[in-house]
């Protein structure tokens, strides 16, 4: 029996991708390669409209699968919120799991075998038990510290697809980064839709990251995705100490302008952010910032607009995710606020963003030309097929040529050219 998962969608779809490869493996079940596979499982992202089109896109090519005797189950964020309505519109889909029943994957699996149909989205699953992953990257282990989020920003679905925060505890997330370092992983990336708000007991987040790096042997330790609301002075402290802990931060901003922030519902001004950030670059050493921002929210303005251009060009951010607003199910903003700004509109300002972006980022890598970076190799690049590829302490992705395989080592790297989204560079020394 063979399986296939596809995975669209965050960190945190990735790695349940992993847990589920785990469980399915463990009841018998190969990878399919480039076979039509016995059971086809697609984790779903429901973050916006583009992403459940091309869900839709897919469940229907995966029909000339379904004919020949395929299994198709859809899993993640689009379960959550559509339940049966997914199998209403397409009846060749076999079971719709949310993020909370994964753990009811062997069961449903038998059911679908024998031609019933299962849709459950129960929150009943200790999903921070889970013994094992196929881990899906070299070099770098997910690790969930915890899942969901109270946040409510008006223009998000993934408080309903996520369901209230739950925190793993304390030994749980121990014994796990443990068992990667064992395995050799030497990035360890621990997940959260709001990692500073995980707490256990008397520990709090900050805690939790002195305790993962007295674990000895790993390389950087990462944390994704961090909210300005809840960024502590204690996690800039911890920062600022250095290695393991990695200098890189993921930080969203959302937008520069107090009025969309507080339509938003994120809970800080811009000024609040401006602070936390420039105390990082103050206190971190290499510190790189990393974050989302959405363009056209309901009621932005121009005005409004280059007030996140202004922010974009005082924080200098190392990288940037930008979305042209979608408005999204269950929201606050769908209901309440207007999607006043026209597609055209949006697209001009994410393209006005992206093109001041990308000379922000050229300018600061071009600063690491000549400089010698460490750099965790985790795979063939992107560009060019005879090059590798890894990121440095900064996250920063930087391609070079190897004889051999440097998958999972860490190397030393001379930087000769810089482009505004990656670097190249030479092997120094071994
Ligand atoms: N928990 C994280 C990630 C949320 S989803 C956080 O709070 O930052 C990842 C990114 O998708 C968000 O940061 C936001 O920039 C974007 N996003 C979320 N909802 C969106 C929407 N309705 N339209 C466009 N982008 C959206
Ligand atoms: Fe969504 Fe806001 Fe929660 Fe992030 S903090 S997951 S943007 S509601
Ligand atoms: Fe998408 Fe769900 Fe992640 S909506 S971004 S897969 S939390």
């Amino acid at each position: 029996m063979t399986y296939r998962i596809y995975t669209f969608g965050c960190q945190m779809n990735e790695h349940d991708s992993e847990n589920l490869a785990f469980n399915l493996e463990k009841m018998g079940y190969e990878k399919a390669g480039e076979k039509i596979p016995d059971l086809f499982i697609i984790n779903s992202c429901a973050v916006r409209e583009k992403a459940v089109q091309k869900l839709y896109t897919m469940i229907g090519r995966a029909k000339e699968w379904t004919k020949k005797g395929t299994i198709l189950g859809i899993i993640g964020c689009v379960s959550q919120v559509e339940r049966e309505k997914l199998i209403r519109r397409f009846p060749h889909i076999s079971f719709v799991l949310g993020p909370g029943s994964y753990s009811y994957i062997k069961e449903t699996v038998e059911k679908a075998k024998r031609g019933e149909k299962v849709v459950l989205t129960r929150w009943d699953n200790n999903w921070w038990e889970t013994k094992g992953s196929v881990r899906i990257k070299p070099a770098v282990a997910y690790v969930n510290i915890m899942e969901g989020c109270d946040k409510f920003c008006t223009y998000c679905i993934v408080p309903f697809t996520r369901g209230r925060e739950k925190y793993r505890p304390l030994s749980l997330v121990l014994d796990e980064v443990k068992r990667a370092v064992d395995k050799g992983f030497k990035e360890i990336q621990l997940l959260g839709q709001n990692v500073d708000s995980w707490r256990w007991e008397e520990y709090k987040f900050w805690n939790l990251l002195d305790r993962v790096r007295r674990i000895k042997g790993i390389k950087w330790i990462r944390f994704i995705t961090s909210h300005p609301k809840d960024f502590s002075e204690e996690i800039i402290n911890i920062m600022a100490e250095g290695e393991p802990i990695s200098p890189y931060v993921h930080l969203p901003l959302q937008s520069g302008s107090n009025g969309v922030l507080k339509r938003m519902k994120r809970g800080y001004t811009r000024e609040e952010y401006l602070k936390i950030t420039a105390e990082i670059r103050e206190r971190v050493r290499n510190s790189s910032i990393g974050t989302d921002v959405i363009v056209g929210f309901s009621g932005e303005t121009y005005k409004d607009f280059l007030q996140t251009i202004d922010v974009l060009k005082k924080v200098e951010f190392d990288n940037l995710y930008s979305f042209n607003y979608s408005p999204r199910p269950l929201t606050y903003a769908l209901r309440f606020l207007a999607d006043d700004v026209s597609k055209e509109e949006k697209t001009r300002r994410l393209r006005q963003l992206q093109e001041l972006q990308s000379k922000i980022q050229l300018g600061k890598n071009k600063r690491f030309i000549g400089k010698t970076v460490e750099v965790l190799a985790t795979g063939r690049s992107a560009k060019d097929e005879k090059a590798f590829m890894g990121r440095d302490a900064t996250f920063r992705v930087i391609n070079f040529k190897y004889n051999g395989n440097p998958i999972g080592k860490i190397l030393r790297i001379n930087i000769k050219e810089a482009g505004p989204h990656s670097l190249i560079g030479e092997v120094a020394d071994e």
